[in-house]
């Protein structure tokens, strides 16, 4: 996904929330496997509705126009997301948050 934006007026009503539940279903069934997005650091409306609607923070990146970039994945299958949380996940006694309900999704 790239350059998606809500005109301001009508910003934080959950269109976007609301296009990204219409949207990644569509993708899916269209048999797309992953998709990916890359953000500014400090645009936290765009990331956390992108991590409502699951996605993970699978990269950092720096980007000759925008500076540091954070890059997020949503993994459509099951197996991807528990690949990934098997490779990244810390152990339990850490005090991270348990998010492994995600992978039934
Ligand atoms: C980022 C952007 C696309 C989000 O679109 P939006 O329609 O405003 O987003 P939503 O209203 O669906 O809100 C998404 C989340 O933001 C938060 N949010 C919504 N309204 C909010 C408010 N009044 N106060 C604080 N947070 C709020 C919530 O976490 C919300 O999730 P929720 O609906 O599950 O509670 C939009 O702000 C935009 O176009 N920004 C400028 C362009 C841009 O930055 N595009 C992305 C480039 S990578």
């Amino acid at each position: 996904m790239a350059y998606s934006g809500i005109v301001p007026a009508y910003q934080r009503r959950g269109i976007y929330g609301a296009f990204l539940r219409a949207f990644l279903p569509y993708l899916h069934a269209l048999g797309y496997e992953r998709v990916t997005s890359n953000h500014m650091v400090n645009n936290r409306l765009v990331l956390i509705a992108k991590l409502k609607a699951g996605f993970f923070i699978t990269g950092v990146t720096l980007d000759e126009r925008y500076g540091a970039q954070v890059t997020l994945t949503h993994f459509f299958y099951p197996d991807r997301r528990t690949g990934f949380a098997r490779a990244y996940s810390v152990e339990d006694y850490s005090g991270a948050p348990d998010y492994r309900g995600l992978l039934t999704n």
